[in-house]
């Protein structure tokens, strides 16, 4: 819990926002009790309400003079995001790769036309499970002490390289977490990516090879993972992912969904725009997962007893049940992390899980309040 002094006393002095205690009070003659009370208000930044849609949402150039590509520096942290990966070496995140909500919605809105709502249930599903609450700090890549002190177990604020949620098995660059590293680019399975964008797209990425990969990656997964899973949440990111580099990684003035091997290379493992990269030309979120889900609609569900002994789990939300999604989402997902959160912590959850409720006003769907309401 918040009780080891030793990590406290450097961070203490220099994080975020200082709410019930005067940062230039000296902490010398506290006690232990006085201490374990004061130490996580100093560390304390509260969540900040997420920007609404651009204003001006044409396409623009994004590789730009104040967006320079950099290489990686010691200490920099990268993870299974392409696009996230892609904003950080531009400037667009913070090049360490430690990131708040608001800096995500930011960027992914700014550089890719990330549409406002979907973003915004990608950011606080991903940040709830994967960021710090109290310092409202997640990683992009792996867990890393610059987040700051972690909340009581069992949450893990393990940043974007945690297999819970977003992250899951089937992707097209990324190994299946069973194999060991789900987090870096893997050229084998992005050479499946070219070889079925030869085989059905003439060279080129577009639906319909997003469709055959994306049974080629299940069918994969189904024989060789004994663990393979794929349910809420993760199946809507795996069609979501599916569609991105169609949608997003396509410069904006080029209208025939056809993505360039080249240029998804350079996002999927250089981290790096095209030059003369110019955005979505308006908002975009998944458009077209339903194509490639309807070429070869499975059920959700994974291997059970092995490989090849996949059952359906009827338990799961399917692609077209959004709010059973966001339901589950936040009584089974975040209830387990946080079985019982108190003061601070159970505030700024309640206040991300508010966010989070509010990106679903498009669907309609029934709030929830595990941790009660505030006041
Ligand atoms: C402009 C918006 C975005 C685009 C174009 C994008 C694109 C992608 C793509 C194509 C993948 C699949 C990688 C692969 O299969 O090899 C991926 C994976 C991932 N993305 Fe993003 N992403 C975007 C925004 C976000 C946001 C806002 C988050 C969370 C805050 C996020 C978190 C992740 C995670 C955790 C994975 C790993 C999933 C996995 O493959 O297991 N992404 N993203």
């Amino acid at each position: 819990m918040f009780s080891s002094l030793s990590v406290y006393t450097l961070l203490a002095l220099s994080v975020c926002a200082a709410n019930a205690f005067p940062q230039y009070q000296s902490l010398a003659g506290l006690t232990r009790d006085e201490l374990d009370a004061v130490v996580p208000t100093l560390q304390y930044s509260p969540p900040q309400p997420p920007p609404g849609p651009l204003a001006d949402d044409s396409t623009k150039l994004v590789n730009d003079a104040a967006h320079p590509h950099m290489p990686l520096k010691p200490g920099d942290i990268r993870g299974p995001c392409p696009a996230l990966n892609t904003l950080a070496s531009h400037g667009y995140l913070p090049r360490n790769g430690i990131v708040t909500p608001t800096q995500i919605m930011n960027a992914v809105q700014e550089g890719f036309n990330l549409e406002n709502a979907f973003a915004r249930f990608l950011v606080f599903s991903t940040f709830l499970v994967n960021g710090n609450p109290i310092t409202n700090l997640m990683s992009i890549g792996g867990a890393t002490p610059l987040t700051g002190p972690n909340p009581p177990k069992p949450a893990t604020v393990g940043g974007l390289n945690s297999h819970n949620n977003c992250e899951g098995d089937t992707s097209m660059t990324r190994d299946d977490f069973f194999f060991g590293n789900n987090h870096d680019f893997d050229e084998a399975r992005f050479q499946n990516f070219v070889n079925f964008s030869n085989k059905f797209g003439a060279g080129k990425y577009n639906l319909t090879v997003a469709a055959e990969l994306r049974h080629f990656l299940h069918q994969d997964s189904l024989m060789r993972n004994p663990q393979f899973s794929l349910v809420s949440p993760r199946l809507f990111t795996a069609y979501g992912e599916s569609v991105f580099p169609i949608n997003i990684f396509i410069d904006g003035r080029q209208k025939d969904g056809q993505l360039d091997l080249t240029v998804a290379r350079g996002f999927f493992q250089l981290m790096q725009f095209p030059k003369d990269f110019h955005r979505h030309d308006g908002a975009i979120s998944n458009e077209g997962f339903d194509t490639v889900y309807n070429k070869y609609p499975i059920q959700p569900g994974g291997n059970t007893k092995g490989v090849n002994t996949y059952k359906a789990d009827p338990t799961s939300a399917t692609l077209f049940q959004p709010c059973l999604r966001y339901t589950d989402f936040v009584n089974k997902n975040i209830k387990a992390l946080y079985p019982n959160p108190t003061g601070l912590l159970r505030k700024s959850i309640n206040t991300n899980l508010q966010f989070l409720f509010e990106a679903t006003a498009g669907d309609n769907c029934t709030q929830v309040f595990p941790y009660g309401k505030d006041n």
